[in-house]
């Protein structure tokens, strides 16, 4: 099996579109980034308790990407470490322990993380300062209420937490909420909710691991689309293109009282080959001019789902299902979606429609045909398969 660009091949030979990946952002094994990795590997990599220029030169370009209020950057292996970390930083400045996130928020896997992501299902119990908001549904919402409606779910989370006795420390959330099913619309809805949480004393951390380096097209950040500035933001996924690489921005302020107080030393988090790979990664982004073409393929793509609708869905195994909204995934980004309902006047999602990877079934019978290639996807939101 291997990768190239956008496409996957199977043992066989056989290509897929890879639509799925949302690590491999500026192509699998995109030359460049192989070079630069394959480069530092030969001269030096060492943990990270020695000093390296590296490190030092991806963080101010990584954070150059920023407003300049996040000054700081920590490197980690996960999202879900940096996640963790942000949460740490975030308790330490405000002494407080509530945490709020979206009904079906995926945030990673250690302990701490797990018991704030939802969408890992009932086995993992949430956290006792975890609150869960529902998430801003363009589907369901009208694009005018949606700011007021999600900062209402969140002032009543933060209601409920003081209730409780526990201050609320942070609102954490994926600024493309993708896997509560990819709400990006309107830009700016996430304003009066970070008020809200603001005006408790608690601290914004954008998740920034699924829609960060461009990939919304119209925003090298999903937190910018919105016009806030988050106190923490935290990265991962694409940032390395698959090579292990996250971290997290933050603001010198906030991480004052954990700098003092708290020993922080990743081991391989910000090693000298990561932070080639990081290094790689951006200038592929500015090179290609990546942003433009998620916008292009994004335009496409939803261009091309809005035609498959109102006619039944050709897909075999959900005969009865139609695309019932293109509204709200994502005008120009590489994150779009296709809504697969039974009802339209009850809005019910229907379930499990079909497998993250597919395989399409013409491209069995022609292998050799590039058109023939199946498509990966993915199943979000709370009827679907994919958390992360
Ligand atoms: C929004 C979000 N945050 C955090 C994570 C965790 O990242 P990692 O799998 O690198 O630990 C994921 C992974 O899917 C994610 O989608």
């Amino acid at each position: 099996m291997r990768g190239e660009g956008v496409w996957l091949y199977d043992a066989d030979g056989t290509r897929y579109l890879d639509a799925y990946n949302n690590v491999a952002s500026v192509g699998h094994c995109h030359p460049h980034v192989v070079e630069a990795i394959a480069r530092q590997a030969s001269v030096l990599n060492t943990h990270t308790r020695y000093l390296h220029e590296g490190v030092l030169d991806y963080a101010e370009r990584l954070l150059g990407t920023m407003p300049s209020e996040l000054a700081h950057a920590m490197f980690t292996c996960t999202g879900s470490e940096a996640n963790d970390l942000a949460m740490r930083i975030a308790r330490s400045h405000t002494k407080a322990e509530g945490l709020i996130v979206t009904r079906f928020a995926y945030h990673g896997v250690t302990a701490a993380i797990a018991e704030a992501s939802p969408s890992l299902g009932k086995f993992v119990q949430l956290g006792d300062a975890v609150r869960t908001v529902p998430a801003p549904d363009s589907y369901r919402i009208a694009p005018e209420a949606m700011g007021t409606a999600f900062a209402a779910g969140v002032r009543e989370a933060i209601a409920d937490l003081k209730a409780h006795g526990i201050r609320p420390a942070a609102l954490m959330v994926d600024t493309v909420f993708s896997s509560d099913g990819i709400f990006t619309d309107p830009t700016g809805f996430l304003a009066e909710a970070v008020d809200a949480i603001r005006e408790a004393g608690g601290l914004f951390i954008a998740d920034e691991v699924q829609p960060g380096l461009g990939r919304t097209g119209d925003a090298f950040w999903g937190f910018l689309r919105h016009g806030v500035l988050p106190d923490i933001v935290t990265m991962g996924k694409p940032l390395g293109a698959g090579h292990p690489l996250a971290g997290l921005a933050v603001r010198p302020d906030v991480l004052a009282a954990f700098g003092r107080e708290c020993r922080y030393f990743n081991t391989f988090g910000g090693n000298p080959v990561s932070m080639a790979a990081g290094m790689a990664v951006l200038d592929v982004i500015e090179k290609e001019g990546l942003m433009d073409n998620a916008q292009r393929v994004g335009r496409y793509l939803r261009a091309r789902l809005s035609r498959t609708g109102p006619a039944p869905c050709p897909h075999r195994r959900c005969a009865r299902c139609r695309p019932v909204c293109r509204r709200g995934t994502g005008e120009r980004s590489q994150h779009a979606g296709a809504r697969h309902g039974r009802d339209r006047a009850r809005r019910q999602p229907l379930a499990r429609t079909a497998g993250a990877a597919q395989r399409d079934r013409r491209a069995r019978q022609h292998p050799e045909d590039p058109s023939a290639a199946g498509v990966l996807r993915s199943q979000r939101g709370p009827a679907g398969r994919d958390a992360g």
